[in-house]
């Protein structure tokens, strides 16, 4: 006889519909690991909003960037109402709504201050939706630090060069290609040189760009570059003035042989290696105008004339001027008209009236902390970039500039 009792009984089976298999429990307890890893981070992320949100209201209220407003219960203060805290890979933001009447300039005002009472170096206020904007923080200073210019090149005038690094460590950069006339100023030491010998050893390997100028002091130009199929187009020196305004006369017209061979329907030349981009570079334009104002008044007019002419019709006709001068007061370069033709302004250490003077009203309350900026250190006014700081790259000085130029220097077909 036989009973269901006396039936082998089967192998035990593992159990394993709720974990999912071999290796579903490990499976499982790291999911449960990483719930409680990102519970704990968004903890974290809490008190730490918590604690900047209450040194934001801190800092805000010391700086005087807060309203009183009398309550029944007394006298209260409103600051700026800080949003949300973001922390990413790259950096620290927070969102905060603007106070009734305010802007985020009344913020940017007290950047420094603000910044370092929350513990960073710096910050940036980037507009958002309405009546908020993003506050993003630093922990370190990119200006405080030299940039040493990368051993790169450029191989054509449309390809962007580096002007500088702005404080939240973005790279700034400008194709030559793009229509503008670029104006430095700074004073003597402070950087417009350096910031020269790296625009030019960027592109004196383009096969499409001929750097071309008037250089006085003889170390931008000239020397350098000799053996470069550049050197022809240079002049320099202070000894023959006349030769200057023959040789600026020279180049305007080049520029009029391309604006009367232009093909038709084309208002603008692309630069080509027939048709090059060329670059004017006038270093000291102020000094070759006061020498040659001292020697004689028609030299002078020929000499502003000139400059002039390339600066109001050059851009057509791929001319790009690139001016240096301590200051860029109207009468020391040739009058206000010639100022308004450039589009990227970079200034290093000047007086605030100066700065005010190339970047415009705006730039006003800027002034007082750049009159004693470290060499190196820019403004910029540009399309796109509105009057941003930047540390311009530095070659490591003259003589690894004409090293550069030795290499790179491009070299007549
Ligand atoms: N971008 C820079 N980074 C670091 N140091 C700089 C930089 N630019 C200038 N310097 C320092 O300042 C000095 C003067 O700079 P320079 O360009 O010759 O001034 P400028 O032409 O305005 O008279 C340089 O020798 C260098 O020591
Ligand atoms: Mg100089």
């Amino acid at each position: 006889m036989t009973t269901d009792r006396t039936r082998p009984l089967l192998p035990r089976q593992p159990v394993r519909w709720h974990t999912g298999g071999p290796g579903g429990a490990r499976r499982l307890i790291n999911r449960l690991r990483a719930r409680v890893a990102e519970q704990q981070r968004l903890e974290a992320h809490r008190l730490l909003e918590a604690d900047m949100r209450g040194l934001w209201r801190e800092a805000c209220t010391g700086v005087g960037l807060c309203q009183y407003i009398s309550a029944a219960a007394g006298l209260t203060v409103r600051t700026p109402r800080f949003g949300g805290l973001r922390l990413t890979p790259t950096g620290t933001s927070f969102t905060v709504e603007l106070m009734p009447g305010g802007e985020p300039t009344d913020i940017e005002a007290h950047a420094l201050r603000l910044a370092h009472s929350l513990g960073f170096a710096g910050l940036r206020v980037q507009p958002m939706a309405g009546r908020w904007v993003r506050v993003v923080l630093f922990d370190a200073d990119p200006l405080a630090s030299t940039f040493a210019l990368p051993h790169a090149v450029t191989g054509r005038a449309d390809d962007p060069i580096l002007l500088g690094r702005r404080e939240d460590g973005a790279l700034v950069e400008h194709a030559l290609a793009s229509p503008g006339h670029v104006a430095v100023q700074g004073q003597n030491g402070s950087g417009k040189s350096q910031l020269s010998y790296g625009l030019l050893a960027q592109l004196a390997a383009a096969g499409d760009v001929v750097i071309a100028g008037s250089d006085i002091t003889g170390l931008l130009l000239g020397r350098a570059w000799n053996g470069t199929a550049h050197r022809p187009w240079q002049i320099t020196g202070s000894k023959d003035l006349a030769a200057h305004a023959a040789h600026l006369d020279r180049l305007v017209g080049w520029m009029d042989d391309r604006l009367e061979t232009m093909p038709p329907r084309v208002d603008n030349i692309a630069p080509t290696v027939q048709t090059p981009l060329v670059l004017v570079v006038l270093e000291e334009f102020p000094g070759l105008l006061r020498a040659a104002q001292a020697k004689d008044r028609k030299l002078a007019e020929r000499i502003t004339s000139a400059v002039l002419r390339l600066l109001s019709e050059g851009r057509k006709a791929a001319f790009r001027v690139l001016m240096l001068a301590q200051r860029f007061e109207a009468n020391a370069v040739g009058g206000g008209y010639a100022r308004d033709q450039f589009a990227v302004r970079l200034s290093f250490r000047v007086p605030a009236e100066s700065l005010a003077m190339l970047h415009g009203d705006d730039a006003r309350r800027l002034g007082p902390e750049h009159a004693n900026t470290e060499p190196g250190i820019a403004y910029l006014s540009a399309p796109g970039e509105d009057c941003v700081r930047l540390r311009a790259p530095y070659v490591g000085g003259y003589g690894a500039f004409c090293d550069r130029i030795a290499r790179d220097g491009r070299r007549a077909a």
